[in-house]
């Protein structure tokens, strides 16, 4: 089942509270198009463009936590590659008809946001207010 965004997922820094609304936005997306039974190119630029998205998001965290000397760095990091490699593994696959898309991607897509943002990107949150970000 797909998760739909809650305020609690608000971290308070503008940009990327933006930025995660819209990865929910692309997933349902995904969803809907999977449900209409959209084409394969059409499905493949919407999981294409999530995964830019993804790679755009998750550089300016990165950027900000390294600019701030942000602590938790390594840690985060690790899970932003993790996904970022899964996630290009299963693009791969799917451009090449090894792999079909189904409600376990999305859940998997949608589970993992709400428990990344949840748990990490609330981490940075307070170490990133008065920091002059928006
Ligand atoms: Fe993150
Ligand atoms: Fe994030």
């Amino acid at each position: 089942m797909l998760i739909e965004w809650e305020d609690s997922f608000k971290t308070g820094i503008n940009t990327f509270d933006e930025q995660h609304l819209q990865l929910f936005g692309m997933i349902k997306k995904l969803d809907i198009g999977i449900k209409e039974k959209k084409s394969k190119e059409i499905i493949g630029e919407i999981l294409d463009g999530l995964f830019d998205y993804t790679i755009m998001h998750f550089s300016a965290e990165e950027k900000v936590m390294i600019k701030h000397g942000f602590s938790g760095y390594e840690e985060h990091k690790k899970e932003h590659d993790e996904l970022t490699r899964k996630v290009k593994n299963y693009l791969v696959d799917y451009h090449n008809n090894r792999f079909l898309l189904s409600a376990d991607l999305l859940g998997f897509l949608s589970n993992w946001l709400k428990n990344h943002i949840g748990l990490m990107d609330k981490k940075y949150a307070p170490f990133f207010c008065g920091k002059g970000l928006e």
